[in-house]
């Protein structure tokens, strides 16, 4: 026993950290590590078994128990039990960074560190854990070995949270996130998507991801058969999850806390759990884009070339001339080259006979607008490899700065969407795309794990049903609550090519009365705020905004942000969010609501304090609904500063959107501005 004692001893001395011992449950020393601010509290150690496990507290609060981490490779070969302690380190980083676009300028990176290293009869595991304020990241490597294949059938992970805990999450498709959220128990649930949400029983709410996904499959979530949350790796049509040799490095497990909804909003450990990008990319613009889009998914032009052929050499300059004539700086042109009639054989150098595509460009180049090619793939991905060098170099020869990927239907080598080979493939694209100069939206696409801080040419990707699900050929639209699940759930991963700015909401001109989208117009124009994007879609026809009072804000609306603030809002019901122009001093709030209308009142205390603001507010008109009258909106203005406070009125399914303009001169003091009953007229 003595020689225990002092063998144990000699170990925590040797590692240098703070250890406790725990003899029923561990045979080694339970080690522990706190976040800065002594928020987040992370233990770890081995079992009796030799069993890697870590556990988690947030505030003094148990919210992770004992959690078991590990692998097993291909044969059975467990990698998770008979480990013995190497060593055992710790350091601090507090730094802050600057990026090329994103929700705020400065992001302060800030947490503490602690290296794991461990033996096993198979090789070296080391498990990273970064601890910050509001949660925490683990990455595992693994080592086995020059010459050495390492081939993965399980990661052991698991998540043990309170089953009592409610959650919102997406079904698991490895093919696809396009799903409806529910919302359950954790103990209704079999598996789900990250990121995944829940609020425990404590009121504490997680958010599950993964950051800097590279090289490896994505990670779901199934219960075991304990009931416990553990990490479910796509696997490849053999069964096998990951395929390598030598050294691994898996993405960073991620785990979010907050006491209220919208700290999950507000956190940055993704993006810190990603490297910097160690090259310029100044290149990389933000915009906003119109579309030869919705009239395909409205179904009154195709894709394939024919009569009603979308992508003319005509008709894309009609579209220039009217993104030119309001300040949108991108077009996206879809169904332009040959290879949709038979949904095969892509050719994505080659344009339909009708389509000039050196012609547009030039004219688009004189009118200052940039064509956003479309690369549909149809899941014929070896094939669109095989052409990327050529038809990039091809893009990068005329001026093309954006491409947008897609990926309908299954992958046609038999590999899921979300697995090593496809997440291999999203890479190829993004790194060849940077460098030649491109930038890339993704749809049907791998859901965003940070790693547009290291290639910040990924500006958004789709990763959910978005607005092309309000459209008539969609079985179900998007229900009420749906857009204001996603900020909680999808968007904390990153930036979502949503596509709102939907003004025509009901179809009912075209003779379409049994699909619509759930919302009100002034909550279409709320989007622009409340989903952050560096490339945000003005979705609808060009008649639908011509000469519209409300197509202002969208020409306004910036896509770039100095800060933000996700201010109010709770999972599915509501959530309003501030944010600061990267150009100027302008401030924008954007609010929505599901199919309950709300009265909230507006703190503006996130305004600048020393500094007055002129304020258009574009909200429900008094019979909004966005059922029976989705195009009621209002337009008011006013003038406020950081110490007033206004009421806002959102209609069942609703929203409003606000521009804060800032203009010189002296704070005033202490104004009440009730602008409900008296708009004051600048
Ligand atoms: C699905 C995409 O999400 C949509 O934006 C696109 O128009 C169609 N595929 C056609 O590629
Ligand atoms: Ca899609």
């Amino acid at each position: 026993m003595r020689t225990l004692i002092f063998t144990l001893l000699g170990i925590a001395l040797m590692v240098g950290t703070y250890v406790v011992f725990d003899s029923s449950t561990t045979r080694m020393p339970l080690f522990s590590v706190s976040s800065p601010n002594n928020h987040v509290t992370v233990d770890y150690g081995l079992d009796t078994i030799g069993q890697p496990f870590y556990q988690v507290h947030y505030d003094g609060q148990s919210v992770i128990k004992k959690s078991n981490l590990g692998f097993v490779l291909a044969d059975g070969k467990e990698f998770h039990n008979r480990f013995t302690l190497i060593k055992n380190s710790k350091n601090h980083v507090d730094e802050v960074w600057e990026n090329y676009w994103g929700r705020s300028q400065y992001i302060r990176n800030n947490y503490t560190e602690a290296v794991y290293t461990l033996h096993h009869p198979l090789g070296i595991m080391k498990v990273f854990f970064r601890v910050f304020d509001d949660g925490l990241g683990f990455r595992y490597e693994l080592e086995k070995g020059q010459g050495q294949d390492i081939v993965i059938t399980e990661e052991k992970t698991s998540f043990n949270l309170s089953s009592g805990s409610q959650s919102w999450w997406i079904p698991v498709d490895d093919d696809s996130y396009e799903k409806f959220y529910e919302q359950t128990t954790l103990d209704a649930i079999d598996s789900v998507q990250t990121p995944f949400t829940l609020r425990t029983p404590e009121n504490i709410y997680v958010s599950i991801h993964e950051a800097a996904l590279v090289d490896f499959p994505s990670m779901t979530l199934k219960k075991d058969e304990r009931g416990i949350l553990k990490s479910r790796l796509v696997p490849d049509p053999n069964g096998f999850v990951y395929k390598g040799e030598n050294c691994v490095t898996s993405p960073w497990r991620t785990i979010n806390f907050g006491h209220k909804a919208v700290d999950l909003i507000n956190s940055d450990l993704i993006e810190n759990l990603n490297t910097k990008s160690n090259q310029d990319f100044s290149w990389v613009k933000p915009l906003k884009y119109m579309g030869v889009w919705w009239e395909m998914h409205l179904g009154l032009k195709t894709w394939p070339a024919g009569d009603r052929h979308g992508a003319t050499t005509k008709h894309a300059k009609e579209m220039i001339d009217f993104a030119a004539g309001h300040g949108i700086k991108g077009l996206l042109v879809e169904g332009w080259n040959v290879g949709w009639d038979q949904w095969k054989d892509f050719d994505y150098c080659k344009a339909y006979d009708d389509y000039n595509l050196e012609e547009v460009v030039q004219y688009a180049r004189d009118s200052n607008v940039e064509i956003i090619m479309h690369n549909e793939t149809a899941g014929y991905v070896d094939e669109y490899e095989h052409q990327i060098p050529k038809a990039f170099d091809y893009y990068q020869k005329l001026g093309v700065k954006y491409i947008k990927t897609g990926y309908v239907g299954p992958i046609k080598t038999g590999e899921p969407h979300h697995g090593q080979r496809m997440v291999n493939h999203y890479q190829f694209v993004l790194e060849e795309a940077a460098k030649r100069g491109i930038c890339i939206l993704g749809h049907e696409h791998i859901k965003p794990t940070g790693l547009s801080r290291t290639w910040p040419n990924l500006l958004a990707v789709e990763s959910a049903r978005g607005q092309e699900y309000n459209a008539p050929w969609a079985p179900e639209n998007n229900p009420p609550n749906h857009n204001t699940i996603l900020p909680f759930t999808r968007l904390l991963a990153g930036p979502m090519d949503y596509t709102p700015g939907l003004f025509d909401l009901t179809f009912e001109r075209h003779g379409i009365s049994d699909k619509r989208a759930y919302s009100t117009l002034a909550h279409q124009l709320a989007l622009y705020v409340v989903y952050h994007s560096p490339a945000q879609m003005a979705c609808d026809l060009p008649e639908n905004y011509d000469n519209h009072p409300a197509f202002e804000f969208i020409q306004n609306v910036p896509v770039n942000w100095s800060k933000s603030l996700a201010l109010d809002g709770e999972i599915g019901e509501y959530v309003v969010v501030a944010r600061k122009d990267r150009q100027g001093d302008d401030w924008y709030l954007g609010g929505i609501t599901n199919e309950t209308g709300r009265n909230l009142t507006i703190d503006c205390s996130f305004l600048d304090s020393d500094k007055e603001y002129e304020v258009i507010v574009y909200k429900d008109g008094e019979s909004a609904n966005y059922l029976s009258a989705p195009n009621d909106y209002v337009i008011e203005k006013m003038k406020v500063n950081s110490k007033d406070k206004f009421k806002l009125k959102m209609a069942p399914g609703g929203g409003f959107a606000v521009e804060f303009k800032h203009v010189l001169g002296e704070a005033k003091s202490n104004r009440r501005v009730e602008m409900l009953n008296h708009p004051v007229e600048i």
